[in-house]
């Protein structure tokens, strides 16, 4: 049965190291991947092409209700998933900071996250999921088989972006990085509705210092805890 099927829930702050360890785990897992910033990143890029404000809660109501929204599968195991917005492949403008910027805002707003809810848990498929967001142990989860908190300080997490955004040719000052993460923490932190908190059952890694194998070493360790057994890639 579908709704059987077991989730590990991962949220944090942006630049907590979520995105990279999720698709990592969910490939050595062979579970399904939900992206579910992507989901109100992409909201935020329908609102934009309609000329919607991302504070203006009854306009985008509907457009979050009926985001015409496509994930592809990479092509190669280290690819990034293909995101295709009404048709078109938006996955550049995704992971925009100014896009980024504009999720947190409609992020607020109760009924635009309702209207999200039923897309986010329509991913939960067999064998398993690998859940990656804010509220993903403590709303839309909250049965979740396993849940990880994943945090960093501000200063390492603007670190990581601008070395992340340097890959992939984008320039930025790191002071003003810093700054829009520290918004935007605040902002998703001091929302009321499913704001960014650890999940009462959720264990909490803080990835400073840690690199990506020692934070994925973490993560098999609690699952293995929890009954599950992550293959190690060769
Ligand atoms: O994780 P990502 O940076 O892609 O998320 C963009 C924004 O979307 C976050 O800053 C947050 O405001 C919002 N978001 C959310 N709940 C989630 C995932 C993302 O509110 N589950």
């Amino acid at each position: 049965m579908t709704t059987a099927s077991p989730v590990l829930t991962v949220d944090g702050p942006g630049g907590s190291g979520k995105g990279t360890i999720c698709r990592l785990l969910a490939r050595d897992l062979g579970w399904h991947l939900l992206d579910s910033g992507a989901i109100y990143r992409a909201a935020a890029i329908a609102a934009d092409r309609r000329g919607i404000d991302a504070d203006d809660g009854p306009a985008l109501l509907p457009v979050a209700a009926r985001l015409d929204l496509r994930f592809e599968a990479p092509a190669t195991a280290d690819g990034d998933v293909v995101v295709w917005l009404d048709g078109e492949d938006v996955t550049a403008e995704l992971r925009q900071e100014q896009t980024g910027n504009q999720a947190s805002r409609l992020a607020v707003i109760p009924a635009v996250r309702q209207a999200l809810l039923q897309r986010q848990r329509d991913f939960r498929e067999p064998p398993g999921l690998v859940a990656d967001g804010r509220d993903m142990g403590t709303v839309v989860f909250p049965d979740a088989a396993a849940k990880v908190f994943l945090t960093a300080s501000a200063e390492e997490r603007a670190r990581r972006r601008h070395k992340q955004l340097k890959e992939q040719g984008v320039s930025g000052s790191l002071t003003a990085l810093l700054q829009e993460i520290t918004e935007r923490d605040a902002r998703d932190r001091e929302r009321s509705v499913a704001p960014l908190v650890p999940a009462d059952d959720a264990v909490v890694i803080d990835t400073t210092g840690l690199n990506v194998d020692q934070v994925l070493d973490r993560m098999r360790e609690l699952l293995s805890r929890k009954g599950y057994r992550v293959p190690t890639p060769d």
